[in-house]
């Protein structure tokens, strides 16, 4: 018993043999695998995400609420010294400037792109164009996944980066940058359909606490539907001025892509942006290109977008709640679309844009002749009253047309008569080349 250690009572009594033993394990014990490699951890949320601040639970005005606030404040002043004072005291970052430069020196320059097709081992990778190559050392191999884009040496091919963010350009295409001119003072009429779309879109994303007080959840989004020219092309790009959220403006028939699987990829891509750059808004216009109803699809292409809308209806109402993203889509046949579509859930409030009547007809002249220098002569009100239907956007080009006859005749001043030539061409061109009066 002279072995006092207490670990030595458990040993076999062959205690040297053993002790040699450990110390071969020891030597041989093999470097711990590289756990991470392959496995990328999601970071799909974009750069922002980190930078966010936690939402807040309780919405309403409250204690609770105030000291949550106060605590997200004190952590974001700690952080804020924390950061001076790294960036004073940091005397490594000469050092770093110099070890990046030698990097770019390995990484060389031009660089071919490729996929990642399998790791091997920690330092050896496969990649798709079959060849087998080595992983250098400062890549992060956290982030390397089967399938994700890599940069590889123009002569070595070894793999020397990686492409983060692969977000699909045409996403980013679609991001209204510069705010359109068209406000909600431009459209004449349509008071009902702005208050809607103001409680359905701006306000949850504004004031989300009022619907929390009320206890009802806020809509998804609506959607416009209406005749040709109504203008909801028109109040969507006056919500696109008006708010301060993230706007993400798409066609419906950009939805519809060469390749399979394309399309759906694209909506993913899309509310995927949508989330990162939350709260914003996505607007859909011409949406029956994509949302027709389902039907027994024959050919692959009428799949294809039955897959995109169903990809579409998937991220309505996803397992991911959304709460800061809002859709509004815009079509003028709304009986063709899917009713799925349109269930309640998913795209609840329904604006209908009717052709304007005489009160909005008379607001939309004057909207549209505010700039135009008008002699006496003219009187709008014979338009106005006028019994054929006029949509907005006839209401336009006629004010247009009449422009440019008086220009025509180098006038300064656009008279009645112009008007009256105007209406003439615009209802001409309207029937399909029947002229006004034919068969009345
Ligand atoms: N209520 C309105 N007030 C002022 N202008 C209007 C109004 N409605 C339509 N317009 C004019 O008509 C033009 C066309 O309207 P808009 O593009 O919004 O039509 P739309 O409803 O989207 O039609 P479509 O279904 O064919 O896409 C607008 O540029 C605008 O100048
Ligand atoms: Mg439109």
């Amino acid at each position: 018993m002279g072995q006092g250690a207490p670990a030595g009572l458990n040993r076999p009594p062959r205690g040297e043999k053993k002790k040699d033993g450990d110390k071969k394990e020891k030597k041989f014990k093999p470097a711990a695998p590289p756990a991470r490699v392959g496995r990328r951890q999601r970071k799909q949320r974009g750069y922002g995400a980190a930078a966010r601040i936690p939402a807040v639970t309780p919405l309403a005005k409250c204690k609770l609420r105030l000291m949550k606030l106060d605590r997200i404040k004190d952590y974001l002043l700690m952080e804020e010294e924390f950061v001076t004072s790294q960036e004073r005291l940091n005397p490594r970052l000469e050092k770093k400037a110099i070890n990046r430069s030698r990097i770019d020196i390995f990484r060389g320059s031009p660089m071919r792109v490729g996929r990642l097709a399998e790791m091997i081992d920690e330092n050896h990778a496969i990649i798709s164009q079959g060849y087998y190559v080595t992983v250098l050392s400062f890549v992060d191999k956290d982030q390397l996944e089967p399938g994700c884009k890599i940069l590889l040496h123009d002569k070595l091919l070894s793999v020397v980066g990686l492409l983060q963010d692969d977000v699909d350009p045409m996403v980013s295409v679609m991001k209204v940058e510069k705010a359109p001119l068209e406000t909600y003072a431009d459209i004449g009429g349509l008071d009902a359909q702005i208050q809607e779309i103001k409680e359905a879109v701006e306000l949850p994303l504004t004031h989300p606490e009022l619907y929390e007080d009320i206890g009802v959840k806020p809509p998804k989004g609506v959607i416009l539907y209406g005749e040709p020219g109504t203008g909801k092309t028109l109040l969507a790009k006056a919500v696109a001025n008006s708010t301060s959220a993230t706007f993400l403006r798409v066609v419906g028939s950009e939805l519809i892509q060469k390749y399979l699987g394309e399309g759906p990829k694209l909506v993913r891509e899309i509310f995927r942006v949508a989330d990162d750059l939350s709260p914003s808004i996505v607007f859909i216009d011409e949406i029956d290109a994509v949302g027709t109803k389902r039907y027994d699809a024959r050919s692959g292409a009428e799949r294809e977008i039955q897959r995109t809308m169903l990809e579409l209806l998937n991220q309505l109402d996803g397992f991911d709640s959304r709460a800061d993203v809002k859709v509004i889509l815009a079509t003028n046949k709304i009986e063709s679309l899917d009713p799925a579509l349109l269930r309640p859930g998913r795209i609840d409030r329904k604006i209908e844009f009717p052709l304007p009547d005489i009160n909005t007809r008379r607001r939309i002249f004057q909207i549209h002749t505010s700039r135009m220098p008008l002699s006496e002569d003219v009187n709008l009100d014979e338009f106005v009253m006028t019994k054929d239907e006029l949509s907005g956007a006839d209401i336009k080009a006629i004010c247009t047309e009449a422009g440019l006859f008086a220009l025509r005749e180098r006038r300064m001043k656009v008279t009645h008569p112009d008007f009256e030539k105007a209406k003439e061409k615009i209802m001409y061109k309207k029937k399909d080349g029947v002229p006004e009066g034919m068969y009345t």
